[in-house]
């Protein structure tokens, strides 16, 4: 499968697994496709379900896709801005790069947003306690090279495309009260922060979301699909034991890079925790026999337990 990459990243960024969530996950004919974790939304930009709730409670993330749906960002007006900001960032260098960050943390101006994550360290959004971002520069003058800005023009058009298209909201909103909305034939993807890991102002995740988070899914008459962590090579993910252990859970290993070395790979067990079987609906043959053989492996990939 082609995935096709948003136009802004963030930390966590799911397009290696984009694929295997999408074959896992169950809408139904005229259920919403509710994501309240959206970040890039990379997995149900793919998805393309026909209705949509994108939510996040950052909104500089709403504030651009909204001005992608209204039409104020478009491929022409985004190229044409980072021509002009790429110009002045090849000839000030990093000068240049802070001073869009200072005016950004004053106007919020969804393409300074734009700006900034596609030239910042790492390629991430990051705000400090006032709410301000304070990613670094990448240190790439030259960052948008014509071809860049047209491969972020491409992806500026598929949103442009897919909004016209569909029936996609999107909502400034904490999780509670976006699956609080969601009802049977619903399908409600979720993928919140890792605990202990990458928090900033936007993504304060503490044992209590955690809790709440699980809570509220243990009673959805939607049906969902949750991203999290399994393990890594030093500890396991105790909230899945905790919380999750009468849902279906399946696994998967990703790798991590951390710097430009190969030994430096870091893998991890990723794990997607579902509320019924998505063996009975999806899996050939061949799959189920794989899912059992791995069960039968480690004794930890997949715990079946239907909803309906
Ligand atoms: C791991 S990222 C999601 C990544 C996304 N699935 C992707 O592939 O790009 C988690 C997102 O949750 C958002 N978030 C954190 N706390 C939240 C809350 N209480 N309610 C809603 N969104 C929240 C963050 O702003 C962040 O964008």
């Amino acid at each position: 499968m082609i995935i096709n990459v948003p136009p802004l990243k963030c930390q966590g960024i799911k397009t290696k697994l984009v694929t295997w969530i999408k074959d896992h996950a169950s809408l139904s004919g005229d259920g919403q496709w509710i994501e309240p974790f959206m970040g890039s939304g990379v997995v149900g930009f793919n998805v393309r379900p026909s209705q949509a709730v994108f939510a996040d409670i950052n909104p500089h993330i709403i504030n651009f896709y909204n001005a992608i749906k209204e039409g104020k960002i478009t491929a022409a007006i985004a190229r044409k801005f980072l021509e002009e900001e790429g110009a002045l960032l090849q000839a000030k260098g990093q000068d240049h790069y802070y001073e869009v960050r200072e005016r950004f943390n004053k106007s919020g101006n969804p393409l300074e947003m734009l700006f900034l994550n596609r030239s910042c360290f790492n390629g991430v959004m990051r705000f400090n306690k006032k709410g301000e971002f304070n990613v670094p520069f990448g240190h790439k003058p030259e960052r948008f090279a014509k071809a860049y800005v047209t491969k972020i023009a491409n992806q500026i058009n598929y949103v442009t495309q897919a909004t016209s298209q569909y029936d996609w909201q999107f909502i400034c909103a904490d999780f509670k009260e976006v699956i609080a909305k969601a009802g049977r034939g619903d399908f409600i993807y979720c993928d919140p922060p890792y605990l202990g890991r990458h928090t900033d102002y936007f993504n304060s995740w503490s044992e209590a979301s955690e809790q709440d988070l699980y809570e509220m899914l243990n009673s959805t008459r939607a049906r969902f699909i949750l991203s999290t962590w399994h393990s890594n090579r030093y500890r396991a993910n105790n909230a899945i034991e905790k919380y999750a252990s009468h849902f279906t859970i399946l696994t998967r290993e990703h790798y991590y890079h951390i710097g430009a070395s190969e030994k430096n790979r870091n893998p991890m067990l990723e794990a997607i925790v579902l509320n019924y079987n998505p063996l009975t609906l999806v899996a050939t043959e061949t799959e189920k026999q794989l899912a059992l053989f791995e069960k039968a492996e480690n004794g930890y990939v997949v715990y079946s337990s239907p909803k309906d």
